[in-house]
C-alpha cells in the first residue's frame, strides 16, 4: 500500500518538478533540457490515461518525444566528468555506466512499446519494471501500463544517479 502511495506520488512529482537549470550551460543545459521534454511528455501521457477517450495520436507523439531523448541520444549527453553547477547527475554515473546506459536504452524501449500500445483500452492497473521484457509485451499492455512503467525507469535512474531526489 505504501508502495503504491510512493510511486503514485513520485510519478505526479516528476511531472510537475519545477525546471531549476537557469544557469545551468552547455552539455548540463543541453540535458536538463531534454529532461524537461521527458516532464512534459509525462504529462501529456498522465492526462490521456485519465482521459474516458485517450486520444492514441497524442500518446504516439509523446511516446515519439521520449524516444527522442532516450537511449543514446540521453547518455551522449553526460560525458565523463560533466558535473558543473547546477548540475545534480551523480559520479556513479560513470562508475556504473553500463548500469546508466541500460536504464536510457529501457526508457526507450519502453517509449517504443507505448507508441504500439498507443490505441489499447485503458485496464486501470499497474505494472512492473520486468528487465526482460519483450516489447511486444509491452506493445499488448494499457497506456496506463505503460505509463506506469516508464514512471518506474525515470525513478529508478534518478534514485541511483541523480542527487536530488523526487
Ligand atoms: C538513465 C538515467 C535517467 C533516466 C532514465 C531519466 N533521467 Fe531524468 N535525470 C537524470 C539525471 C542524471 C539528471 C540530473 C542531470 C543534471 O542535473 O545534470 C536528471 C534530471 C531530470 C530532471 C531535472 C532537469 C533540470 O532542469 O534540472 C527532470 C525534470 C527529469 N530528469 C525528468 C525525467 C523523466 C520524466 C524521466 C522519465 C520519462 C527521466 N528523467 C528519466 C537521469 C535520468
Amino acid at each position: 500500500m505504501f508502495k503504491r502511495i510512493f510511486t503514485a506520488f513520485a510519478i505526479i512529482s516528476l511531472a510537475s518538478t519545477a525546471l531549476a537549470h537557469d544557469k545551468a550551460t552547455g552539455i548540463v543545459k543541453e540535458r536538463m533540457d531534454g529532461m524537461g521534454v521527458l516532464s512534459t511528455a509525462m504529462k501529456s501521457i498522465l492526462a490521456q490515461t485519465q482521459s474516458k477517450t485517450p486520444d492514441p495520436e497524442a500518446l504516439k507523439e509523446a511516446a515519439r518525444a521520449i524516444q527522442d531523448h532516450a537511449g543514446e541520444a540521453m547518455t551522449k549527453r553526460f560525458p565523463e566528468g560533466s558535473l558543473d553547477y547546477p548540475s545534480e547527475a551523480k559520479e556513479a554515473i560513470w562508475q556504473d555506466w553500463t548500469r546508466f546506459q541500460h536504464l536510457a536504452q529501457q526508457l526507450d524501449l519502453l517509449a517504443k512499446g507505448l507508441e504500439f500500445a498507443a490505441a489499447n483500452p485503458l485496464t486501470g492497473k499497474r505494472a512492473e519494471l520486468q528487465d526482460n521484457r519483450m516489447l511486444m509485451d509491452i506493445g499488448a499492455m494499457g497506456p496506463d501500463e505503460v505509463f506506469t512503467l516508464l514512471g518506474k525507469n525515470c525513478v529508478a535512474c534518478h534514485k541511483e544517479f541523480r542527487a536530488k531526489k523526487n
